[in-house]
């Protein structure tokens, strides 16, 4: 997947939460890291058009995030910090079904999809529960389902291992580890990351390293000392 960061910046008001930055990104697996408030939701929110640059511009597979906003969308797959704030519909298969059923998708296929991606993280019993009941990992596995059904070829997760206990933490990191479609992944838990093909470190608004994982989370550690 080609994404490209062609002198990308984000203001708000007076405060750059991202400094104006170029690079390319092809890998399948990349981590972003980094100390709160060093920018990298903002960089993860400018990838799927969630975020729009202030200066420059920002491409995937050569479509610009803001003027071709709905087909990145199409492609580019968005698991928030708080997968909660993402639930649209009470019933985990409703919520599921939602973003089939908006792309004019029937029935039958809506409910056939809904099954295939349950069965895939092995959660089909989550497909009547009240997601708001749900455990964290529950959570973010259904929350994968809703985004991972309508196809996007990159998936980007935002801190999805914040605030989840050991158990959780483990089945979390499994299924990210056995995705097949492109992933970026931005953590504090840092072993979520460690073999990675690219890691990106942010420090207050501008890119710190971009490199492979031991060395940039070993930058990581200089930096918060
Ligand atoms: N909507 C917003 N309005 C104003 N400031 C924001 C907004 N979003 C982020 N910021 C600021 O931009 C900086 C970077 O934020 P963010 O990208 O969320 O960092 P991180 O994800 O690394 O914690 C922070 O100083 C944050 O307060
Ligand atoms: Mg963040």
């Amino acid at each position: 997947m080609d994404i490209r960061f062609d002198n990308a910046g984000v203001d708000f008001g007076a405060r750059t939460a991202l400094f104006p930055l170029s690079l390319t990104l092809g890998e399948r697996r990349i981590g972003v890291i980094g100390l709160n408030g060093s920018g990298k939701t903002t960089f993860a929110r400018l990838i799927n058009g969630l975020a729009k640059p202030t200066t420059g511009r920002v491409t995937v597979e050569g479509l610009d995030t803001v003027e071709d906003a709905k087909s990145v969308l199409g492609k580019v797959g968005y698991i928030f910090q708080s997968p909660q704030n993402q639930i649209i519909l009470p019933i985990v298969r409703d919520d599921i079904a939602f973003g089939l059923k908006a792309r004019g998708h029937g029935k039958a296929e809506i409910d056939q999809a809904v099954d295939a991606i349950l069965g895939r993280f092995g959660v089909p019993h989550l497909a009547a529960r009240r997601a708001h009941e749900l455990s964290g990992g529950e959570l973010q596995l259904a929350a994968l389902c809703s985004v991972l059904v309508t196809g996007p070829e990159l998936l980007i997760l935002d801190e999805p291992t914040n605030q989840l206990d050991l158990k959780n933490r483990a089945l979390v990191q499994k299924t990210i580890a056995g995705l097949p479609e492109n992933v970026i992944v931005i953590s504090h838990d840092l072993p979520l990351i460690e073999d990675f093909d690219r890691v990106l470190l942010f420090h207050q608004g501008r890119l710190a390293a971009d490199a492979p994982p031991a060395e940039a989370i070993a930058r990581y550690r200089e930096l918060a000392a």
